[in-house]
């Protein structure tokens, strides 16, 4: 089932970029898929971490229901096998849950949390490759009212489902953007699931692979290539290899971008189309603003007709390269009135907001005289 719907997401990808190797992946993850037993029938080995009894203060009260009744506390990290339900617990009697996004994103069925006196129950049926994340449960305070987490008694394991056909976490996404910005970590999220898997980084053009160091480059499983301190040189298309035994795999693309805008409010200009105006013209009036590539523009007008004139606003945006490689988001409101009439001269104001502030700018239209 959810394999099906990760086919039929990468299906509606393929179908808008278009992109030859997408079909040629979209068809190894279904020959994958429509042979599922596979031969010689080789089992992924089950390694549960163990917890030194009264090693860590505040033990954790996660815990994974095992056949007959039995139980084990999750440490930080845990390795489970594909295909197989799991049924986590943890102990209190108000207990709040996260899971990995993913299963939100689809509304999975397969997910379903309940809750008793004692404890809170989740169980993931069927859990494949792409479920690979952190699980966490914490106790839930009340103080009348207001609840909420208590986070000394927090609780998260990151749960490996080791696919050997599946190295990296499979992706919705299959080209993926990386904004990089100066005096921030930057991170190539190709997340493993088999944490013994050699992974490593690679640019397309040319082809080079970036060596991790402890210090600029580092590789986490649970997160993918870190970054420290990206620059304009780690710009491009990107892509992770992973290698257990056997055939290295590949994962999906990134592109990296370098970012150099300001963080602050946006600039904004604002230009009248045509630029003289006369009464029963038809006219644009334009609001342009620059920002940071991933960031939300939010526009607003005012202008003398408001409230008593129809008019129409569309509101768009484009990535577009500045020099020096940089990446800038153009967003534009489009403020349009037709047939002119004597109510609608005067102030334009366009306010452009977004989280780092507002710029408001403004124009006089006067009519020409004929
Ligand atoms: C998710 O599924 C439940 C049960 O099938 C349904 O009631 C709910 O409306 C769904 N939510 C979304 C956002 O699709
Ligand atoms: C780590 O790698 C970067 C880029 O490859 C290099 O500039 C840097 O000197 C390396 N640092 C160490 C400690 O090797
Ligand atoms: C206003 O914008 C619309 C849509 O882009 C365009 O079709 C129209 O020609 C423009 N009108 C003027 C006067 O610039
Ligand atoms: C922009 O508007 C949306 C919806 O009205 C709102 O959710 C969002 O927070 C706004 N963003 C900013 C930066 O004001």
């Amino acid at each position: 089932m959810n394999l099906w719907i990760m086919f039929s997401l990468l299906a509606l990808l393929c179908l808008e970029l278009q992109h030859a190797s997408c079909q040629q992946q979209l068809k190894r993850r279904k020959d994958i898929g429509d042979n599922r037993i596979r031969p010689g029938g080789k089992r992924v080995k089950l390694r549960y971490p163990k917890v030194k009894e009264g090693a860590v203060k505040g033990q954790s009260l996660l815990t994974q229901v095992l056949d007959k009744g039995r139980f084990i506390r999750l440490g930080p990290t845990a390795t489970m096998a594909p295909g197989k339900p799991i049924e986590l617990r943890c102990k209190g009697n108000s207990i709040g849950w996260s899971y990995p996004p993913y299963l939100d994103t689809f509304n999975d069925s397969r997910l379903s949390i309940k809750h008793t006196d004692k404890y809170s129950q989740l169980i993931l049926t069927s859990p494949s490759a792409a479920d690979t994340g952190p699980y966490s449960c914490w106790v839930i305070v009340c103080d009348g009212s207001e609840c909420d987490r208590d986070h000394e008694r927090t609780y998260v394991s990151y749960i490996y489902f080791s696919d050997n056909d599946n190295l990296f976490v499979p992706s919705a996404i299959h080209f993926e953007i990386i904004y990089l910005r100066p005096n921030q970590p930057a991170v190539v999220p190709c997340r493993v699931t088999n944490a013994q898997a050699k992974v490593s980084l690679h640019r397309e053009v040319p082809p080079e692979e970036i060596t991790t160091n402890n210090t600029l480059v580092t590789y986490d499983p649970t997160k993918g290539f870190v970054l420290q301190n990206p620059s304009k040189e780690h710009q491009g298309v990107f892509y992770c290899k992973a290698e257990t035994r056997g055939t290295p795999q590949i994962s999906t693309k990134y592109q990296l971008l370098y970012v150099e805008v300001p963080s602050g409010p946006p600039y904004v200009s604002l230009e009248v189309s045509p630029e003289s105006v006369r009464g029963g013209d038809n006219i644009n009036v334009t609001c342009t603003a620059l920002g940071e590539p991933e960031e939300d523009m939010n526009f607003s007008w005012i202008y003398p007709g408001q409230d008593q004139r129809p008019v129409q606003t569309h509101t768009s945006w484009r990535l577009v390269k500045r020099g020096a490689g940089q990446t800038t988001r153009v967003s534009k409101s489009v403020l349009t009135v037709e047939d002119m009439e004597t109510i609608d001269f005067g102030n334009y104001i366009c306010r452009a907001k977004n989280g780092h502030g507002e710029t408001i700018v403004t124009t006089d239209i006067v009519p020409k005289n004929p």
